[in-house]
């Protein structure tokens, strides 16, 4: 029934979703890697972006850490681009260029969890093993009415287990791709569209008319905030910026130097402070160029950003792993963490006036 309803539905989602139809799992792969926290509509260009400049596993596996985050940039969680290159080398590394071909062996890549290992395994492979994402349980919790709360691992693993009870063995890649669609389609998280569900028959929320009440989910923690400074430091008409260590959070990015603000400094004292202990710099803070706010997935940064000049100190890196004093016109071939790039154009503006 929802594999048939795949199948008509098919040729709207093709068209949408320029990786479906195409079984090459290095594909399947990247495109899978792309949409974990991202909308279609947004991975679509990227995607192209990515294969014009790694077209195979092996391009990417020979690609430099630059160009690789540089394409990866806006797409935010860059672990999954570092991840994506260290996988690509230990493909042609250890495993002689080809692909690996089951769940199992997909698992040992690095950055390859039950998620990407079910889909490559499943859509380029025919493995039949259950793929399980927020839509799939939001599918399944209202199916069955499922009462355990969707956040824990326990109701999790359970959903896989009978969903594995469940996955046509001749169609699995469908199976699971019909299962998301679904949810993102029709099994909405508010006013689903139940007449239009090819297992609305069979599914116990519907019939019970409380497709509200499922999936039962916690509430998640609330998110800190942040106060961060940063600095746009010029020295002779050029700007410092430094790159964050590899490992980590926004790991392998450039940035402007810059920190937390400490409870009860002001944000100028904290900059001049970070500066000197990140760049061993001494600089004077000109103006503000900008104040924003930005959203990362764990916490939240309220971001002052200050021009400043350079006084005296030579830069030399400490957290950071390099440094380079680059032209204002030259920052854009840098991969920048959103916050900063949204600092840009701000800066390209004030450098033309
Ligand atoms: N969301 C993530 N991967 C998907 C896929 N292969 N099909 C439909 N929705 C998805």
């Amino acid at each position: 029934m929802l594999v048939d309803w795949y199948d008509r539905e098919m040729l709207a989602s093709t068209a949408k979703m320029p990786w479906r139809g195409d079984p090459d799992p290095y594909r399947i792969w990247i495109s899978e890697v792309m949409l974990q926290q991202t909308q279609i509509g947004t991975v679509v260009d990227y995607y192209h972006r990515w294969l014009e400049k790694f077209p195979t596993v092996t391009a990417l596996a020979e690609a430099d850490l630059d160009t690789v985050l540089k394409v990866w940039e806006g797409l935010g969680y860059y672990t999954r681009a570092r991840n994506l290159q260290r996988a690509a080398r230990e493909i042609v590394n250890d495993h002689a260029d080809r692909f690996p071909a089951t769940f199992e062996t997909l698992k040992t890549l690095p950055g390859v969890g039950d998620y990407t290992a079910a889909a490559i395994a499943s859509i380029a492979f025919g493995e039949a093993v259950p793929l399980v994402d927020g839509n799939v349980l939001r599918v399944y919790s209202r199916l069955t009415c499922e009462p355990e709360d969707i956040r824990y691992a326990k109701t999790k693993s359970r959903v896989r287990q009978a969903l594995s009870q469940s996955i046509p063995p001749d169609r699995p890649g469908d199976f699971n791709q019909a299962l998301m669609d679904l949810g993102r389609e029709i099994c909405r998280p508010r006013q689903p569209i139940c007449q239009a569900c090819p297992v609305r028959e069979l599914c116990c929320a519907y019939q019970q008319h409380r497709t509200d009440e499922f999936p039962v989910k916690s509430k998640a923690k609330p998110t800190p905030t942040y106060h961060i400074v940063v600095g746009v430091i010029y020295q002779n008409g050029k700007i410092l910026i430094q790159r964050r260590p590899p490992k980590g959070l926004l790991g392998g990015l450039w940035e402007f130097p810059g920190g937390k603000v400490d409870d009860g400094e002001t944000p100028e004292n904290a900059l001049i402070r970070e500066i000197r202990e990140e760049t061993g710099l001494e600089v004077k803070i000109d103006r503000q160029l900008t104040q924003l706010k930005h959203a990362y997935t764990h916490f939240k940064i309220h971001l002052a950003c200050f021009i400043c000049m350079y006084q005296s100190g030579t830069a030399r890196p400490k957290a950071a792993t390099a440094q380079r004093w680059v032209k204002p016109e030259a920052l854009r071939q840098f991969a920048f963490p959103k916050a900063n790039q949204k600092i840009l154009p701000l800066l390209m503006m004030q450098e033309k006036r």
